[in-house]
C-alpha cells in the first residue's frame, strides 16, 4: 500500500490539533539570551563580505570614520545600488537580521516592497485568462513600492552612530564620479537589452552610444547621485515625498503603471521578531514572514534534528536533507504570505512535533514524489539580488539580503531619478498555483492586495554558538533558502568562511519534483545512490553569490569570504 495517504492524514491531524498564530502575535523581544561568548566579547576589528569590492570598501570606510556595523550596512547597500544595480538598489527592498551588541537586541528589519493601492490582478492576465509574464516581470506594473531607501534611513536613525549623510557619501561619490562596471553588470545589461530599450530613461541610463558600457571605461549615474543626495539631506522624505516621489509617480503612470504619491508617503518599514531555532548547539536567528526563508530553514532543521545523520552514508544524509526541503517548500506554497494580511499556522510549522510527523513520512531509502501540485519550470536565478554580512569591532552584526528581484528588476528607470524599479510583484502568487519566475507556487495567502508585502525567499541569518558565530545569506530566488541552509550546516560542521561560500550546492523545492545540482556537488557513487532512491538530478547554473563573515570566539578572530562565483566580490577583515 502506498504510504502517502497515511502521511497526509498524519499531517492533517497535526494541522487540526495545533493552534494557529499570526506573526503579528510575535512581538519583538527586547533582547535574547545570547551565547555567553557573544555577549561578553568584542572582536576589536571589523569584517565585511559583499558581492562588490567597492561596496565592501565603502562599508569599511564608514567604519574607519567611527561608524558601526549598521552605518556600514547603509554604505554597502547604497553603493551596491550604484555598482551592482542588476541585483539590488534604491528602487527595490531588503530584509535584514541584526544583533546589537550593547543590549543583545535581535531584530528583523523588513524593508520589503508593497503592492500599490491600485493593484489589480487583472493587469497580470492576458485576455484569455493566462498569466501575462511580461506585465509581472517588466515595466512599471511589475514594480512594488520600494522599501530600500526607507530601510536604510531606518537603520541609520535607530541603530547607526553616524548621520545618514555620512554613510551615504561613498555611494553618492561613486555615482557622481563614476566607476568601471564589472563583467556581471555589462552582461546583465546585454541580457536585458531588449527590455531596457523599451523605456527611454532606461536606455539613456544603461547604454552608451546604443551599447552596454564598455569594459575599462568610467560610467556615471548623476541622476541616482542626486536622488541619494536628497535621501541623505532629508531622510526618508527625500525619497518618499517631494521631487523624487513626484518624478517616480509621473514616470510610472506615463508608462501604464498605477502608483500614487500616497502609496509612497504611506510606505512603512516594519520591525519583526526573527525566527530562532536551536540546532546542534547553535541558535539560528533568521527571517520570519513575509520571508518564507526562516520558516523553511527552521522546519528543515527540526526535521533533521531527529535523524542520526552521523550513522548514514553521504547519499542517505543528502536524501534526508532533500526530503526535508521538499516538505518545507510544500508548506511555503500552501501557507505563507504577509503576516499583516494573513493568519499563518506558524506555531505548527515551527513546532518540533510537526517536524516529527514530517520526518515519519520520509522513507529511509526512497524519494517521496511531490504529487500534490502541478509541475512547473523554473528559470535560472541569474545574477540578481545580493547579500552582505558585517560584524564590527564591538560585536554588532547584520545580515542583509537586498533585491530588485529579476536581473535589473523591471528594467524600468523612472526618468530624472536614476532609480531602477524592482519587478517584485512577480513574487506574489499573481495567479494561484501558477509558477513565478523561480518556479514557486503560491496560494491565496500570497495573493496581491493593496499595501501587502509579497512573499520572499530572502534568508539573512545569524548562527550563534558558544565557540563560533556566523553572519550568512545569499541571493538565488527560491534557492536562497536551501543555499543558506547548506551554508548553516557547513558552518556547524566546522567549515570556515571560504569553504562555506565555495562549497557546491543542491536544491529541491517540492515542485518541480527534481533535485537541482551544481555540477560536481556529488561524486559518482552518491549520484548513483540518489538516482537509485528515485531522485532526478538536474544540473543547474548559476548559483547565488554567498557572502559570509565568521567570528571565532576562542581566539576572538573575524574572517570574511565572498563567493568565488562572483570575482568582483570582496570579503575583508580590517
Ligand atoms: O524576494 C525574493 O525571494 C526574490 N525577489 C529574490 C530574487 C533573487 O534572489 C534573484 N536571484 N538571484
Amino acid at each position: 500500500m502506498s504510504p502517502f495517504p497515511r502521511w497526509r492524514i498524519l499531517l492533517l491531524s497535526l494541522l487540526l490539533t495545533c493552534g494557529s498564530a499570526s506573526a503579528a502575535d510575535r512581538s519583538v523581544p527586547a533582547a535574547h539570551a545570547p551565547a555567553a561568548a557573544v555577549q561578553a566579547q568584542r572582536p576589536g576589528h571589523a569584517a565585511i563580505a559583499s558581492a562588490n569590492f567597492r561596496a565592501t570598501n565603502a562599508g569599511l570606510e564608514v567604519i574607519a570614520a567611527g561608524g558601526n556595523a549598521f552605518d556600514a550596512a547603509v554604505a554597502v547597500a547604497s553603493t551596491l545600488s550604484v555598482v551592482e544595480p542588476e541585483s539590488s538598489g534604491m528602487g527595490g527592498g531588503f530584509m535584514a537580521v541584526l544583533r546589537r551588541a550593547s543590549d543583545g537586541r535581535e531584530v528583523f528589519i523588513d524593508a520589503r516592497e508593497v503592492a500599490p493601492a491600485a493593484v489589480n490582478t487583472k493587469d497580470y492576465l492576458n485576455s484569455d485568462g493566462t498569466p501575462n509574464r511580461d506585465a509581472a516581470l517588466n515595466g512599471p506594473l511589475s514594480a512594488g513600492i520600494p522599501g530600500e531607501p526607507a530601510g536604510l534611513a531606518w537603520l541609520a536613525e535607530h541603530y547607526g552612530r553616524l548621520p545618514l549623510k555620512q554613510s551615504l557619501a561613498p555611494a553618492i561619490r561613486t555615482a557622481r564620479d563614476g566607476f568601471e562596471p564589472d563583467s556581471r553588470l555589462r552582461g546583465a545589461i546585454a541580457e536585458r537589452a531588449d527590455d531596457l530599450r523599451r523605456w527611454p530613461a532606461s536606455a539613456a541610463k544603461y547604454f552608451v552610444d546604443g551599447k552596454p558600457p564598455a569594459a575599462g571605461k568610467l560610467w556615471r549615474d548623476p541622476d541616482q547621485a542626486r536622488t541619494i543626495e536628497l535621501l541623505a539631506e532629508q531622510g526618508r522624505d527625500g525619497f518618499y515625498k517631494g521631487e523624487v516621489a513626484r518624478k517616480l509617480v509621473a514616470a510610472v503612470r506615463a508608462a501604464g503603471g498605477n502608483w500614487s504619491e500616497a502609496d509612497l508617503a504611506a510606505y512603512q518599514v516594519k520591525e519583526r521578531a526573527p525566527i530562532s531555532v536551536d540546532y546542534r548547539g547553535y541558535r539560528i536567528v533568521t527571517a520570519p514572514p513575509p520571508s518564507s526563508g526562516g520558516v523553511a530553514v527552521a522546519e528543515i532543521l527540526n526535521i533533521l534534528r531527529g535523524v542520526e545523520t552521523e550513522k548514514l552514508d553521504r547519499a542517505h544524509r543528502i536524501h534526508y536533507v532533500i526530503e526535508a526541503m521538499r516538505r518545507a517548500f510544500r508548506d511555503h506554497n500552501d501557507y505563507l504570505g504577509d503576516p499583516d494580511f494573513v493568519k499563518m499556522p506558524l506555531d505548527m510549522l515551527l513546532s518540533p512535533y510537526y517536524a516529527d510527523g514530517l520526518r515519519q513520512s520520509i522513507l529511509p531509502d526512497k524519494a517521496t514524489p511531490s504529487s500534490m501540485l502541478p509541475s512547473s519550470a523554473a528559470r535560472d536565478p541569474g545574477p540578481h539580488t545580493t547579500h552582505f554580512s558585517i560584524i564590527d569591532k564591538d560585536g554588532n552584526m547584520i545580515a542583509v539580503t537586498s533585491t530588485v528581484n529579476y536581473t535589473l528588476g523591471s528594467t524600468f528607470v523612472a526618468a530624472g531619478t536614476g532609480v531602477l524599479l524592482n519587478d517584485e510583484m512577480d513574487d506574489f502568487a499573481l495567479v494561484p498555483n501558477k509558477p513565478n519566475v523561480y518556479g514557486l507556487l503560491g496560494s491565496t495567502a500570497n495573493a496581491p492586495k493593496p499595501g501587502k508585502r509579497m512573499l520572499s525567499s530572502m534568508t539573512p541569518s545569524l548562527v550563534i554558538g558558544a565557540d563560533r558565530t556566523a553572519v550568512i545569506g545569499s541571493p538565488g530566488g527560491s534557492t536562497i533558502i536551501t543555499q543558506v541552509l547548506e551554508g548553516i550546516l557547513a558552518f556547524i560542521d566546522g567549515k570556515d568562511a571560504s569553504d562555506i561560500v565555495a562549497q557546491k550546492r543542491y536544491h529541491h523545492q517540492f515542485m518541480p519534483d527534481r533535485v537541482d545540482v551544481e555540477p560536481g556537488v556529488f561524486d559518482a557513487a552518491t549520484t548513483g545512490e540518489l538516482e537509485r532512491m528515485g531522485y532526478t538530478l538536474h544540473p543547474r547554473e548559476p548559483w547565488g553569490f554567498m557572502n559570509v563573515v565568521t567570528w571565532d570566539h576562542r581566539d576572538n578572530k573575524l574572517d570574511a569570504a565572498s563567493d568565488p562565483r562572483r570575482p568582483s566580490g570582496l570579503g575583508k577583515v580590517q
